[in-house]
């Protein structure tokens, strides 16, 4: 008896020694580990898969991802915003496609508010570089202008490389109006940059136009409104509101034309993760079901 328990005394120590010095239990052969057990960047190099044993630890794992899929399920219900979602979200990944004037940016203010995400709107993008007067302003000045759709090899490059800044890995993003065309779905596709959601905007072209035609952004907040849907209550921001220069009945025609002409291969590329929402109600509508859709994918 006093022997066996000598024993167990022995192998408890040896067992606390191997948690703590992981070199000493796994074996190698050069550099290649026999096996690796699960990363785990917050235990500061205490394995825990030998402390705790692999099973107990995949449960925890399981867990850990039950709990933080309940968690964005209860915030896209309607419900306060919480930092546990942005926290556990951080990743998040969307795109938001639809019809010009669908109201793709109105949403991506409040996604972003919701999520914590890095919107990056393409769109917005090119209208600063025109401004700056930029070699990709300069290339895409006189498509936009037309209503046209810029260059694919104009605007690849860039969304590229911004999506692979800092911010956006750390946070996650929000893609508004990228990709519009089968070869720049392809170029995400190819460079390894995939989505957890893509969310497509349904809007009748005869509701779009209204849309454009009344729209307004206060350059100052970047806040947009629409003079017969949403005006702002505050005359000094209605004093200094703009109107787009591609906002007119003749150019949100010529903007439509592009977009049904390209439209069925991206929602192609995007089929498996693909929400179609219905954009003619009210924004917070709008709203509370993409936290729904988003939610559904995020958790399938
Ligand atoms: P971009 O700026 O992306 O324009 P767009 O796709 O035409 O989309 P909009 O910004 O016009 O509309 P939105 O869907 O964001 O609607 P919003 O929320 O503002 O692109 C501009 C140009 O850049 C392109 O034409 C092209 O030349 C170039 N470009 C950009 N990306 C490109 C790419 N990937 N490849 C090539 N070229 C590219 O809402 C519109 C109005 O409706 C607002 O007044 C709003 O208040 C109102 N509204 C919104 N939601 C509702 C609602 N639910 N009910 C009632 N009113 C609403």
């Amino acid at each position: 008896m006093k022997s066996t328990c000598i024993i167990l005394l022995i192998l408890s120590y040896i067992s606390v020694i191997l948690a703590f010095v992981p070199q000493l239990a796994t074996p190698t052969w050069g550099k290649t580990k026999l096996f690796e057990a699960p990363q785990d960047d917050n235990f500061d190099g205490v394995n825990l898969v030998r402390l705790l044993g692999l099973k107990r630890v995949k449960k925890m794992q399981r867990r850990f991802k039950r709990e933080a899929n309940a968690e964005v399920a209860r915030t896209s219900k309607g419900t306060a915003p919480s930092p546990v979602v942005a926290e556990k979200k951080s990743s998040l990944k969307l795109i938001i496609s639809g019809a010009p004037a669908s109201g793709k940016g109105t949403q991506c203010e409040m996604i972003k508010k919701n999520f914590g995400l890095v919107h990056l709107s393409t769109g917005d993008m090119l209208r600063a570089a025109v401004a700056a007067k930029s070699d990709v302003g300069q290339a895409a000045k006189d498509f936009m202008d037309a209503g046209k759709l810029v260059p694919d090899d104009v605007i690849i490059g860039v969304v590229k490389d911004r999506l692979s800044e800092k911010d956006c890995m750390q946070n996650g993003w929000l893609l508004d109006g990228f990709p519009r065309t089968a070869a720049q779905a392809d170029a995400l596709a190819q460079s390894g940059i995939c989505a957890d959601c893509f969310i497509f905007l349904n809007v009748p072209d005869e509701i779009l136009v209204e849309r454009v035609v009344g729209r307004r952004t206060d350059p100052e907040t970047g806040k947009i409104y629409h003079m017969t849907f949403s005006p702002p209550e505050d005359k000094a921001i209605l004093d200094r509101l703009e109107q787009r220069s591609d906002d007119t009945e003749e150019k949100v025609k010529v903007r439509l034309e592009q977009f049904h002409t390209n439209v069925e291969a991206v929602k192609g590329s995007y089929s498996d993760i693909s929400v179609e929402i219905d954009g003619t109600a009210k924004p917070d509508e709008v709203a509370k079901e993409i936290g729904v859709a988003i939610s559904s994918k995020v958790t399938a």
